[in-house]
């Protein structure tokens, strides 16, 4: 297509949007106490967002920018915590305010705990969109029974795996855009079967939702502290519930499969470039991961804050330096795995290199996650032949 075809496009048409990400910590509070969070959640130290009026001044002369306008069709603005319900009612004042910009939102909750008022204007603008993409969508963390059970209680811990499900029901029930994120760790690799089952049976219940799926991150930062016994007995009970999972993903049709690993995915981060993240005291640093460092680690991955003169500025140059070798494997070019996902604020913390952006993309200093991968992969393969040959 021609530059000015595409120009004259509806932006509703256009298939690959350019949005640019802003994480925002609305609040390092939150309901739950999950065991794998790499947030910590000691109560006495957490802060609520400083002030939200400065938040709105620093999106508006974001998206009023040459340098945003130029770049980008849209803004998209992820509510972040902590557990970002809490504060709810910032959360309709955001969505309020800026209802008639490009300016979408990504909600990462719990999903314990959705007010009167918040359901309510989830469900107002359900339909509304920007740039072809809902102008909300929620994110729900649900890892599946039992897994759910195990690592998601809440502050008294109490199991919440039942009212989140029946959440993601209600969501669906309402047509909210909804989707579910999971996370896995080495430990609960014998439970992802289960995990599996529950969550399609999820899906099967939903009426509206098609966008459901089976999507396990693993553990970014739990694997690298394995024992030889542990990796030795994680791999194995891995292979053979994937095994499992692979026993009933054969009879899909179609050319996806339902869990989310056996598709081709290797996309690369794009924080830094196409993301940064707002921490409750208004500095800005590359990604959410960043967010959670003690003071003398975060100091490396700060850019900027909100109230700065030169925001902007400092987000554009960020924006050019991590353009340079963005989608560059690295050493990871002669690997053929079919899936991975690497975290690269996990990358950074490991890495012996030197260089922040070498230390930033040493994709393969987590060997253990590696190899779980891998072992992901060749599975991957096998169920992709069958597929070819039915
Ligand atoms: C930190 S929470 C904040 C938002 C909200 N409280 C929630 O539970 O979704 C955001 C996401 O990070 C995920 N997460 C937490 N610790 C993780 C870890 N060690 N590895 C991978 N993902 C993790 C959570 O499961 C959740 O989906």
């Amino acid at each position: 297509m021609t530059t000015s075809a595409k120009k004259s496009m509806p932006l509703q048409n256009r298939s690959r949007m350019k949005i640019y990400n802003v994480d925002v910590n609305l609040t390092q509070k939150c309901t739950f106490g999950c065991e794998y969070c790499f947030e910590g959640c000691d109560d006495s130290k957490l802060k609520d967002f400083y002030d939200p009026m400065l938040l709105k001044h620093f999106i508006f002369k974001l998206i009023d920018s040459p340098w945003f306008k130029k770049n980008y069709e849209a803004l998209n603005i992820g509510l972040w915590g902590g557990e970002p319900t809490i504060k709810s009612d910032w959360i309709i004042d955001l969505i309020e305010t800026f209802m008639f910009d490009t300016v979408k939102f990504g909600l990462f909750t719990n999903g314990y705990k959705i007010d009167y008022e918040l359901r309510k204007i989830l469900t107002d603008v359900r339909s509304f969109k920007v740039c072809g993409q809902p102008k909300v969508t929620t994110q729900i963390s649900y890892d599946g029974r039992p897994i759910h059970d195990l690592y998601r209680r809440d502050k008294f811990n109490s199991l919440t795996s039942t009212t989140v499900r029946d959440q993601i029901l209600k969501f669906d029930r309402d047509r909210i855009p909804v989707v579910i994120k999971s996370v896995v760790t080495p430990e609960s690799f014998k439970y992802m079967y289960d995990a599996y089952k529950d969550i399609k049976s999820l899906y099967k219940e939903c009426k509206n939702n098609t966008t459901l799926n089976y999507f396990p991150t693993i553990d970014y930062y739990g694997t690298n502290n394995l024992d030889h016994t542990e990796l030795e007995t994680a791999k194995k009970e891995l292979k053979d519930v994937l095994i499992k999972i692979a026993s009933e993903e054969i009879h899909i049709e179609g050319d996806k499969f339902f869990f989310r690993w056996f598709n081709n995915t290797r996309n690369l981060c794009t924080a830094g470039h196409g993301m940064v993240a707002v921490d409750v005291d208004g500095h800005i640093y590359t990604c959410h991961a960043c967010l959670y460092d003690d003071r003398q680690k975060k100091f490396k991955h700060r850019i900027s804050n909100i109230e700065l003169e030169t925001v902007v500025d400092d987000l554009e140059r960020m924006h050019n330096e991590f353009a340079v070798g963005l989608q560059d494997e690295g050493d990871c070019k002669n690997c053929d795995v079919n899936f991975c996902l690497r975290c690269n604020h996990a990358k950074y913390d490991q890495s012996k290199r030197k260089g922040y952006l070498d230390k930033w993309r040493d994709y393969q200093n987590q060997p253990n996650l590696c190899e779980f991968y891998k072992i992901n992969s060749v599975v991957t393969k096998s169920i992709h032949e069958h597929r070819r040959n039915k």
